[in-house]
């Protein structure tokens, strides 16, 4: 997926609207991050959740945030306040780390833009999905 800047404005503007801002609050309660936690956000885009979700870590964790446009890791790195919390460039479904590196992993509204789906929830151990 290819974000020139004004596209990557118009969905960080909609993302920080009142009812995403509110989906991302849910999301952070259901998986209860805690402090140290490593935590991998697939499909992280602008970098909201995982902002919020190294505030919830702190120093001793660290959080990863995987997207396949080059722009929007950009832009997310510029963004970042942390340096416990990176962002790279990656394929949902080709994950370069070792299988359960992460204690968390999360993933908001990409699923639908992924072509192989069951190649993006093999991944998922269906007992721990939320
Ligand atoms: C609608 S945005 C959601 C961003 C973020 N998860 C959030 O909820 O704020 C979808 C993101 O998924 C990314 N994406 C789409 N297909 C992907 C794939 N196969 N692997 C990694 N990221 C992907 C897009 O580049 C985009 O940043």
């Amino acid at each position: 997926m290819e974000y020139d800047d004004a596209a990557a404005e118009r969905l960080e503007a909609v993302y920080l609207g009142p009812d995403v801002v509110s989906q991302r609050e849910d999301t952070l309660q259901r998986i209860s991050v805690q402090k140290g936690e490593r935590v991998l956000d697939i499909g992280s885009g602008p970098g909201f959740l995982a902002a919020q979700i190294a505030d919830q870590t702190g120093p001793g964790g660290e959080v990863v945030g995987i997207d396949i446009s080059e722009q929007m890791v950009d832009r997310a790195t510029k963004r970042s306040e942390h340096d416990w919390l990176s962002y790279r460039c990656a394929d949902a479904t080709e994950l370069p780390f070792e299988d359960s590196y992460f204690d968390v992993v999360v993933s908001t509204q990409v699923a639908e833009y992924v072509p192989d789906v069951a190649k993006f929830f093999v991944f998922s151990n269906p007992a721990d999905v939320l």
